[in-house]
């Protein structure tokens, strides 16, 4: 089978997969794909102040899943993991866990003090929660109705 390589910079051709990765997340609303892919065009085409960084897990070309993050403006060392998703077909096979792990290390490198994931506290959701705390982030922060009535904001938090 091929090699599963991750790499960060983002190319044009991936554009398609994130939006199939995205769709097939069964967690995205149709907003938030939206959301997904303005990150990918802003970094195809970046203004000045662009600086959203990838981890792509490419095999043979085909993407089977990405993590997207940045520092959080303001702070020293502080980084969002904005989206991390795998396709359905690879989950349970550690893409994510790599994924993570690359992020972590990439943070690091940058002299990065946390990782912070936001996420709805509402059932499609309840893999990516159960990941997060299976990947040593604790939950720092919980915001009752955030999202909207019964869905709060859950952020996960990882020290560097
Ligand atoms: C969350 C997500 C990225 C996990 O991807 P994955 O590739 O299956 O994760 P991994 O195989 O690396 O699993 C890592 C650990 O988490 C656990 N885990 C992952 N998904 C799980 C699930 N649905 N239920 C229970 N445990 C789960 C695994 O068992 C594994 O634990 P282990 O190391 O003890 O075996 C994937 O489910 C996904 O894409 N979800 C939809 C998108 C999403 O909600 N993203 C987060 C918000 S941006």
């Amino acid at each position: 089978m091929t090699e599963l390589i991750l790499r960060d910079a983002l190319r044009p051709e991936d554009r398609s997969h994130l939006e199939r990765i995205l769709r097939a997340s069964g967690a995205f609303r149709e907003e938030e794909v939206s959301v997904g892919l303005e990150l990918a065009d802003e970094t195809l085409n970046p203004r000045p102040d662009t600086d959203y960084l990838w981890v792509l897990a490419d095999r043979g070309g085909d993407l089977l899943g990405f993590a997207c993050y940045g520092l959080v403006p303001m702070t020293e060392g502080t980084f969002d993991l904005y989206w991390i998703a795998v396709v359905p077909e690879a989950r349970g096979s550690n893409v994510a866990t790599r994924l993570d792990e690359a992020v972590t290390e990439a943070v690091r490198k940058r002299g990065g003090r946390w990782v912070l994931a936001e996420t709805s506290s509402t059932e499609p959701y309840a893999a990516a929660r159960r990941f997060y705390a299976k990947r040593g982030y604790c939950l720092v922060e919980r915001i009752p109705d955030f999202y909207r009535d019964g869905d709060d904001r859950v952020t996960f938090g990882k020290r560097v």
